[in-house]
């Protein structure tokens, strides 16, 4: 089936163009456009992301990324001229037109989901409309990598699961334990900040732009990540939740208490206590629950340390590991195209309104 998705949970106007098929034992993903437009540097002078004005870029872009993603089939100016121009060719037909419903901005989320129903009104009156679960889009995000695209058997048959999953973005940090693609528990999450958050807030104690965690991962690649001594909290304690905000206020006071500290060296000592953690509490999980696979995603997981240490240590467990592309990591549509097909092949559905607080 050909889906169309819309993602604008955070500051990001994505639209993406995707085949799927295969259902659940064999789910394949051909993407045909992927598109982000993102906001970042109209928030950055903000230091973080302002919800109404979000709101307002998304309403920008929408119809411009619409555009762009039929640009090849549609010249442009069908649209400027007529803006009641219909899709009418087949070859361009969509079966589905998925829209992230939460979590996220309850201001942003309106935006896509009103433009979702507007498009499908106006353009697309067969499609179904599905609204997707974003942290599901980062949980499937694997099924984009490489290495599992266009393979059908990778599910079937190789020995992916029981897996343990890794979401680290900014809004959450969960370990889940996967016993197959629908069958799937929590089995911890932060307590106050999320990992994604406290590397932007950290960003900003060492005056680094919005969003911090590029940021830091690039002044760290100078640092020695061995200088400072950060707490990693929670490390050994005997549950899988995480808490990230000690470790920020250990940043702050440190700053405080050397003026004159090494920007670098503050970067990689906190990278270091940051994903130490995170690694050291998923491998814990991959071990006692005998997993095949450890599975990371969500927007921290585009940090080339991050995916270094655990590819290591997989390697070294004889297990697989399992990550998208870092494109994928950072919020996308394409992921929710993804979302919305494995929920879609559950016969699973979603009130069709902005839901801030949806969870897995
Ligand atoms: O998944 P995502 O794009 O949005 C949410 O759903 O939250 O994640 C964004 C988060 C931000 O906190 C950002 O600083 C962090 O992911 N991030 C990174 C890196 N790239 C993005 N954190 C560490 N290292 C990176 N390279
Ligand atoms: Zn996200």
């Amino acid at each position: 089936m050909r889906i169309l998705a819309i993602e604008t949970s955070c500051d990001e106007t994505a639209l993406a163009l995707l085949e799927a098929g295969g259902g659940l034992k064999a789910p394949k993903f051909k993407i045909i456009k992927n598109i982000v437009a993102s906001q970042a540097a109209i928030h950055a002078h903000w230091g973080g992301v302002v919800p109404n004005l979000a709101k307002r870029e998304h309403l920008k872009n929408l119809p411009i990324v619409f555009r762009q993603i039929f640009n090849d089939k549609f010249p442009i100016s069908n649209f400027e001229k007529n803006p009641k121009f219909k899709i009418k060719n087949s070859k361009f037909k969509i079966d589905a037109i998925a829209v992230t419903v939460g979590p996220g901005l309850e201001p942003a989320l309106w935006t896509g989901v009103n433009f979702a129903k507007k498009i499908r009104k106006n353009d697309f009156p067969k499609a179904k409309l599905v609204g997707a679960n974003h942290l599901e889009g980062h949980l499937y995000s694997f099924l984009l990598s490489q290495k599992n695209v266009n393979s059908k058997t990778k599910i079937r048959n190789s020995k992916i699961f029981p897996a343990v999953q890794l979401v680290a973005s900014g809004g959450h940090t969960i370990l889940i334990l996967m016993k197959s693609l629908t069958n799937f528990r929590k089995l911890g999450e932060t307590r106050d900040d999320a990992v994604g958050e406290a590397f932007d807030k950290v960003a900003r104690l060492l005056k680094l732009p919005y969003p911090g965690g590029p940021e830091i991962e690039k002044l760290a690649a100078q640092g020695d990540p061995n200088a400072i001594s950060f707490p990693k909290p929670m490390i050994n304690a005997k549950n899988y939740d995480f808490s990230f905000s000690g470790l920020k206020t250990a940043v702050l006071y440190y700053l405080r208490d050397h003026p004159r500290a090494k920007k670098a060296d503050v970067a990689a000592s906190f990278q270091k206590a940051a994903i130490d953690t995170l690694v050291s509490k998923t491998l814990r999980a991959a071990k006692e629950f005998k997993a095949k696979s450890i599975i990371l995603s969500g927007g921290v997981a585009a940090n080339q340390n991050l995916r270094r240490e655990f590819r290591l240590f997989c390697r070294k467990l004889s297990i697989n590991f399992l990550s998208a592309d870092k494109k994928f990591q950072t919020d996308n549509a394409a992921i929710i195209a993804v979302a919305a097909y494995i929920q879609y092949c559950q016969k699973k559905k979603r009130i069709l309104r902005a839901q801030a607080n949806l969870n897995l």
